[in-house]
């Protein structure tokens, strides 16, 4: 094992420099900017960077501090990054406590000393800048399968954090990693991922719902392993401290999915929490783990990509109770 992980070690700090201008050269022949100077070049690519990492992959969700007296546990400004959120048992079924961890620019608690082709490991194979492999729920499994240029992207603005200092408590699992069977099956090189173009709606909200891991909150799981046989169809109870739900069945059944739902209805489920009054309230209960102040700011298109894909998946009955008695 550990010859594998050298191997890809080198194979990725081999292609870390050229990364930038090679991709440059790739996107050429798909996007018209690609003529575009650097300096440019290099502000989309945060730009890029910021939207994925705050609205759709969400690293800035789980690796900031949430307040869970708001609805939606939105994000407390000024801890961009910085880690430490808890994930244990009764919140989603991790074999033990892990930490998100410090991803600031911070060199002695977050990843300011990694190089790109670290985070770049760490994101789309999972494994630490010190060999060890990181517990799944960081889902690095999707990002396996995003275009290179979008990690990219998501680097170049992680470089762009301030820096915070933040010691995150170490993880406890009570099982050993080797023993978790998923994520099967990464690709070694995400070389060949392309992002689809937007005009296939349905294989651009692919990627996106991908991208944004709604898989693995809203399909149920059995022993530990994702249940994919009824992908989406929801069941997945989360114990945060002030409240317990269960997520919902995304799939089109009309009687217990979205197949009911209208492309409005969706968008609807997001957009209010664009503004602060849709969530500035003490939830209580009746509270979700679903991020939705972070998901608001995606784009309408972008919104109407991902409904368009979640229409083609095979409906599953499966009736879900948000909030069991
Ligand atoms: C669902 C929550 C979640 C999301 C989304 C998420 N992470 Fe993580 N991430 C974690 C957790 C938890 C860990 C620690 C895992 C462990 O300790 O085994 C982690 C670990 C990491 C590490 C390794 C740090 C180290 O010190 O080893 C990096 C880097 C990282 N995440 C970056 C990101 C980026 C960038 C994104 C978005 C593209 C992202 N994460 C999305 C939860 C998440
Ligand atoms: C961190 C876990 C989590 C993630 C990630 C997540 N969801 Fe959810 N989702 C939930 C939970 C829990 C509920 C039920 C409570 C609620 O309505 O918020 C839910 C509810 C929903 C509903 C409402 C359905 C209904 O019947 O009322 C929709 C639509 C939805 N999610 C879509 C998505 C999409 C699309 C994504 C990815 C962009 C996503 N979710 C990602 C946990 C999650």
């Amino acid at each position: 094992m550990r010859k594998i992980y050298a191997a890809m070690l080198v194979i990725a700090a081999a292609s870390t420099l050229p990364f930038f201008f090679a991709c440059n050269n790739e996107t050429k022949t798909t996007e018209p900017e690609a003529a575009m100077k650097p300096n440019e070049d290099s502000i989309k690519r945060v730009e890029r960077g910021a939207y994925l990492a705050m609205h759709v992959t969400g690293c800035i969700d789980c690796h900031s501090q949430h307040d869970w007296t708001k609805y939606s546990g939105p994000m407390v400004p000024g801890t961009e990054g910085k880690g430490g959120e808890k994930y244990d048992q009764k919140l989603v079924g991790v074999p033990g406590v892990v930490y998100a961890r410090n991803i600031t620019p911070d060199p002695e608690t977050g990843i300011g000393s990694w190089s790109d082709a670290e985070i770049i490991r760490a994101l789309t194979q999972g494994i630490s800048k010190n060999g060890d492999t990181l517990f799944p729920l960081m889902p690095y499994a999707h990002f396996n399968q995003m275009a290179k240029e979008d990690i990219l992207s998501i680097v170049a603005y992680l470089h762009t954090l301030k820096p915070i200092k933040n010691e995150v408590p170490k993880r406890q699992l009570m099982l050993p990693m080797m023993s978790l069977a998923y994520p099967p099956n990464l690709k070694s090189s995400i070389d060949s991922n392309v992002i689809p173009p937007v005009s296939n709606q349905v294989a651009y909200g692919a990627y996106m719902t991908n991208a944004a891991a709604c898989l693995d909150c809203h399909t149920p799981m059995i022993k530990g392993q994702f249940d994919f046989a009824h992908a989406f169809s929801g069941g997945l109870t989360f114990q945060a401290e002030t409240f317990t739900v269960t997520s919902a069945n995304l799939t089109p059944d009309s009687a217990t999915g979205l197949g009911s739902w209208n492309e409005e209805r969706f968008l609807n489920k997001f957009v209010p929490y664009r503004k602060e009054e849709a969530y500035n309230h003490v939830a209580g209960k009746q509270n979700t783990i679903m991020p939705l102040t972070f998901y608001a700011g995606m784009t309408d298109d972008d919104l109407k990509s991902i409904y368009a894909f979640l229409k083609t998946l095979p409906p599953t009955k499966h009736a879900v109770e948000k909030y069991p008695k």
